[in-house]
C-alpha cells in the first residue's frame, strides 16, 4: 500500500497488522529507532495543528527520518501554482507528504499526481490516523473490542466518518446520533457493512440524545469544525441538545468512556465535568496518536523492515 488517504481503503488484515505494529510501537519504541533512516517527509498544513503535526514531526525524528514543515499560511495548495505541479516538486525531494487539506479531493488529486506516498493528516470528510489512534486507545482498554459499541454524538462529519471505518474494520457496533441535517455521509451504512468484520455487528443512526443507550464509550467533536467558523452561533444552537454532560453519560446504562479527538471546546460539545473525569481517554488518545503514526510511517515506508520485524517476532514466540 502505498498511501493512506481512507480507512476505508484497508483490508481487515492491514488494519489489525498496523494496529498490531502499534502496540509493539508503544511497548518496545527502542526496537524502531532507526526504521526510516533517509527517508524525508513534508508535513502541508492547509489548517492549523498541535497534535498531529508534533506527533508526526516526533514519530518521524525517533524514526529516524527527517521532517519539513510547511505552514498553513504558505500551503495555498492550488492557488500560487497548479496543484499537479506542487505535486511534482515535491516528489522530487520527499518521500511522503503529509498532508491536511480543506477538501478531500485536493488530497486524492495530490495522491494522483505525485508518486510517493500521501498520508491524510485530516480533510473535511476523513480523519484516518485520529481513529486509528482512537481504536488502538481501546484496544488497550478491552483488549479485544468485537461486539463492543462506540456511540458518536455531534456532527457526523470527517472524524465520524474515519470511526465508522474503524468501528467495522474492529467487529463493533457503531451508532451515530446527530441533527437530522448533519447525519453522516450519504451511504456510510452500506460501508459500515462491507468493512464489517463481525457479521452481528450492527450500526445505527438516530437524532435523539437517547440513541447512546446501551454504548461502551461515547465520543464527540467540535460542533464547528476548522473553515465553518462563519456557521458558529447557528451550529452552536443547533447542536445544544448533543451537549455531553454527566446526565448525558448516565444514560447509556453502563460505565462508558468518554472519547474527543481535541481540540474540545469546554463546556461547548462536553461539560468540564465529563473531559476531566477518570472515564475520559482523551488524553490517552492523544498520546497514541503519536505510537499509531510512527507505525503507519514505518508500515509505508519501511514494509520489509516491518515484514521482517513481524516474522522474526513470529519465530520468537514459536521458541
Ligand atoms: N485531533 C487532532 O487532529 O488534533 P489537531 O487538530 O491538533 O492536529
Ligand atoms: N472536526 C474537526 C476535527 C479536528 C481534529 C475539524 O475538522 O476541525
Amino acid at each position: 500500500m502505498r498511501d493512506f488517504i481512507s480507512l476505508a481503503d484497508l483490508s481487515p488484515r492491514q488494519w489489525n497488522q498496523l494496529l498490531h505494529l502499534s502496540r509493539e510501537v508503544k511497548s518496545r519504541p527502542s526496537n524502531f529507532r532507526r526504521m526510516i533512516p533517509g527517508k524525508s517527509i513534508v508535513l502541508i498544513f492547509e489548517k492549523p495543528s498541535l497534535r498531529t503535526r508534533l506527533t508526526f514531526e516526533l514519530g518521524i525524528q525517533q524514526l529516524g527520518g527527517d521532517a519539513v514543515y510547511l505552514d498553513y499560511q504558505e500551503a495555498n495548495l492550488g492557488e500560487r501554482e497548479a496543484l499537479s505541479d506542487v505535486a511534482k516538486n515535491l516528489e522530487r525531494w520527499f518521500d511522503c507528504l503529509v498532508a491536511r487539506t480543506f477538501s478531500h479531493q485536493v488530497l486524492i488529486q495530490l495522491s494522483e499526481y505525485a508518486g510517493c506516498s500521501v498520508i491524510n493528516a485530516l480533510t473535511d470528510e476523513e480523519h484516518p490516523c485520529q481513529a486509528l489512534a482512537d481504536v488502538f486507545t481501546l484496544m488497550e482498554k478491552w483488549s479485544n473490542v468485537e461486539g463492543r459499541t462506540l456511540a458518536y454524538i455531534g456532527d457526523g462529519n470527517n472524524v465520524c466518518a474515519s470511526l465508522v471505518h474503524a468501528a467495522a474494520l474492529s467487529g463493533m457496533c457503531f451508532t451515530a446520533v446527530t441533527p437530522r441535517s448533519r447525519q453522516p455521509y450519504a451511504g456510510w451504512e452500506e460501508d459500515f457493512r462491507k468493512l464489517s468484520t463481525n457479521a452481528r455487528a450492527t450500526c445505527h443512526w438516530s437524532d435523539s440524545p437517547d440513541g447512546i443507550r446501551g454504548a461502551d464509550a461515547v465520543y464527540t467533536d467540535t460542533w464547528v469544525s476548522m473553515g465553518q467558523e462563519g456557521e458558529a452561533s447557528e451550529r452552536l444552537a443547533e447542536f445544544r441538545p448533543y451537549q455531553v454532560t454527566p446526565e448525558l453519560m448516565a444514560r447509556t446504562g453502563k460505565d462508558s468512556f468518554f472519547m474527543h479527538c481535541l481540540p474540545a471546546h469546554r463546556n461547548q460539545e462536553v461539560t468540564d465535568a465529563v473531559i476531566d473525569a477518570p472515564y475520559s481517554l482523551v488524553f490517552e488518545q492523544a498520546e497514541n496518536r503519536l505510537h499509531v503514526q510512527k507505525a503507519l510511517l514505518m508500515w509505508l515506508l519501511a514494509p520489509k523492515e516491518v515484514d521482517r520485524y513481524l516474522h522474526l517476532e513470529k519465530w520468537a514466540a514459536w521458541k
